[in-house]
Formats: structure tokens, sequence, C-alpha cells
């Protein structure tokens, strides 16, 4: 281990309001291979602000499998967190090296792995071993049940072959018939488990969005275009590049950005996408800050926030941070994105087919013809996502599903 012991003490908390609680409190680690904060470590640092602050009769831990900056992140919103140093490629390795060749490969780096989680969740003093990626799942399950802890995973991938390859879907399947319990991000990925799985939607900080009794602030200037997330082929970066000539051709004082850096190796798909933007000639109407520590200053920019993922989005938590700040959203119709959107006369944005460049252009269009009506259904939007994508909703599902999974056969304390 890197950094302490999972047996160290938890840091002490402010005094409860609530009376004390008589039952011990109930012990969960929550592992995560990566320390890079992706969408579903984001997630994980909401719901974990939430629980530690209102769950008194819990304990949550993390193990994380490489160090970054989710270890300090996690750690200053009251999580103690360990680093368990396993070897590099078992971590790095893309979603597609979880098949053929490439598992082989690794095999030897997984067993080592395994054997020292085994260890390290024997000795722990926890009662629920909760994944939340899909390596940490693979990796963890086995070990977590080998040493008699009840597991919990948090799914926040689709386990499907338009997403992954297929050794890898019946792999995660196989594995995903051993927790006790698995939540799913949407029901469009809870539908490609294999499994019975409860639905828990990544939910906002209530100061992520524009309090209903605030009003959304007026953007000033050329209409800004803009796409927030980690640039990669999954996040549709090359597809809003393709769709900017036509915006241009009816808006041309439009301009774009793209905000989000490449994580998870995916260096080479941001040179791709600013080459792409070279070629179709738009290069200049682009501006691509980067990775920025908090997006509400771009999304109120924004007059409107594009969501491109030309595959299924397992959820898409970028629509509800852009719907609950006010602003108007064209997204792709797929996975868990139409569970947040909505269809027909009520719907909070427009939805599109995925990887259709020309429909994408004209949703983009057709909102910034009518800055105005879009501004409407945008305001009426983050009303209704305030209310439905709060994480104290999120926070609920889960911990209920940890109180079961360990009331079903709960271990004894020495
Ligand atoms: C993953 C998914 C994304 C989801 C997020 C939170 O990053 O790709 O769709 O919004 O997890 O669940």
């Amino acid at each position: 281990m890197a950094r302490g012991p999972l047996t160290r003490p938890a840091p002490t908390r402010p005094p409860p309001t609530r009376p004390a609680p008589t039952r011990p409190p109930l012990r969960v680690l929550v592992v995560d291979h990566t320390a890079e904060p992706g969408g579903a470590e984001l997630a994980l640092l909401r719901l974990c602000r939430e629980l530690v602050t209102t769950a008194d009769d819990l304990e949550v831990r993390a193990l994380l499998l490489s160090d970054g900056p989710l270890v300090d992140r996690l750690e200053a919103v009251g999580v103690p967190v360990d680093v368990l140093a396993v070897a590099r490629d078992v971590v790095t390795a893309s979603r597609y090296g979880l098949s053929g060749g490439g598992a082989l490969r690794r095999l030897r780096g997984v067993a080592r792995t395994q054997v020292a989680l085994w260890r390290a969740l024997r000795r722990a003093d926890i009662d629920v071993v909760h994944t939340t990626s899909l390596k940490a799942h693979l990796l963890a399950t086995v070990p977590a049940l080998a040493a008699r802890r009840r597991v919990v995973w948090y799914a926040h991938d689709r386990v499907a072959p338009d997403y992954l390859p297929w050794p890898a879907v019946l792999l995660v399947r196989a594995v995903g018939r051993l927790p006790r319990a698995v939540i799913a991000n949407s029901r469009a990925t809870a539908a490609t488990l294999g499994r019975a799985a409860v639905v828990a939607y990544p939910g906002l900080d209530p100061d992520q969005a524009i309090a209903p009794s605030l009003p959304v602030p007026p953007r000033a200037g050329a209409p800004v275009v803009g796409i927030v997330g980690r640039v990669s082929p999954t996040k549709g970066q090359l597809e809003l590049v393709r769709a900017a000539p036509r915006v241009l051709e009816r808006h041309p004082g439009a301009r774009f950005r793209v905000v989000g850096g490449p994580m998870f190796g995916a260096a080479d798909h941001l040179a791709r996408v600013r080459a792409e933007a070279e070629r179709l000639g738009v290069a200049e109407r682009f501006a691509w800050p980067g990775t920025v520590p908090d997006t509400r200053a771009e999304l109120d920019a924004m007059a409107v926030c594009v969501h491109a993922s030309p595959v299924p989005e397992p959820f898409g938590q970028v629509v509800v941070e852009a719907l609950a700040r006010g602003v108007p959203v064209v997204a792709t119709d797929a996975g868990g994105v139409p569970e947040i959107v909505g269809r027909g006369p009520h719907a909070l944005g427009a939805l599109v087919p995925p990887g259709d460049v020309a429909a994408l252009a004209d949703a983009i269009v057709a909102v910034l013809d009518d800055l105005p009506a879009a501004a409407r259904r945008a305001d009426r939007a983050r009303r209704v996502v305030a209310e439905r994508f709060g994480v104290a909703g999120t926070a609920r599902v889960v911990s209920a599903a940890w109180r079961d999974a360990a009331r079903r056969g709960r271990r004894r304390r020495p």
C-alpha cells in the first residue's frame, strides 16, 4: 500500500445533529481502478460527499488501484483513501484490452492484483465492497467474495457489444452474476447487464444548478455552441467539428468551445479532432479550453450545449449539468440520454440520431434560429432536473442497496 493501512481510523466529524445510531456503522469500501476524474469518478465524489455529510450510520472508505487526482479529492470530501499499487498495464488497458490477446498478456498482472486485493480486503474491517468501474468490477469481485465480503456494483457502463467487444461483454455479464446487488446509472445501462439491477441516476450537487428561484443570467455576444466532457471517440467532439460548417452556413457568427481534455490515453484523438477542424476550414471558430475544474462558467456562456456521443451513452451527466443551468441542449438519442431529456412536446431538449452529423447541425441551427424559445424550454428544464436528478436521491438508492446487501447474512464483527 502506498498510503495508510485500511484500518486507519476515519477522520473526526462534526458532532451529529441527530441522535447517535445504536447499531455499529455499516463499513463500505469503494474500489475504483482509476484515480483520474472521469464521469463515473465525478459522480462518485458527489455521492461520497452527500453520504459523508448526511448518513451517520455509514463509514465510507476508498481503495484505488492507481494514484492520481481522485485521491486528494476523495479525502477532501471526508473519504479516507488507500492506493494499492498494481501493475500499470492492468489498470491502463483500454476496454478493448479486456479481450483476446490483450487479456492473455495481462493475465499474470491480473492474478497478482487479485491476490493483493484479496489480502487487503481480508485485512480490512469492512462489510461491503462497492466497485464503481468495469475494471474494478472484474478485478475485485472474486477477491472480495473470497475474503467473505458482500459485493455491490455501481455500473456506469453499458455492457453491450456496441460499447464493449463481445468477449468483454460475456466476461462482465458472467462475473456480474456474483454481486449481491447491482446498481445501474440508467435504465439503459440496467437493460444490458443480464441480471436484475436498481437504477440510481448520478445526481447533481445543489450548487451545480441555478436555483429555480433565481433567473438564468442572459448570454451576451456571439452565440457559443459548446461541448463538455473528456475528449474521446465515444464522446462526439469529432461529430461536432463535422457539424460546424453546416451551422456556420446559417449562423456565421457562431463560436464553438470544446471543454475537456483527453483522458485514459486519448491524446491522439484530440489531435485528430483538431486536424479535422483545420481540414474543414473551421479551426478559427473553435476554442479548446481543455479541462476546467468547474464547468459552470463555461456552461453559463453557452447558447447551446451539445452532447454528440456517436455510441449510446450509458447516462450522460453533462446533459443534466447543462439543463440544470438553464442551457438549451441538443443530444444524441441513445442510451440513457432519452431518460433525461424525454420525448414529445414536454421534452427538455432536442434529440438527434447518434452519428448523424447533418441532423446534429440542423438541431443546433434550430436552437440558434429561435434563442428565446430555446431559453423558455431550458428554463422549464432546469426546474424539472433540479427535482429529478439530485444527489440526495442517488445516495438514498445506493445506501439502501448497501444496507440490503449487508443485511442478508451480516458478517459478524470480531
Ligand atoms: C460514465 C458514463 C457516463 C455517465 C457517467 C456517470 O462516465 O460513460 O455516461 O454519465 O459514467 O454515471
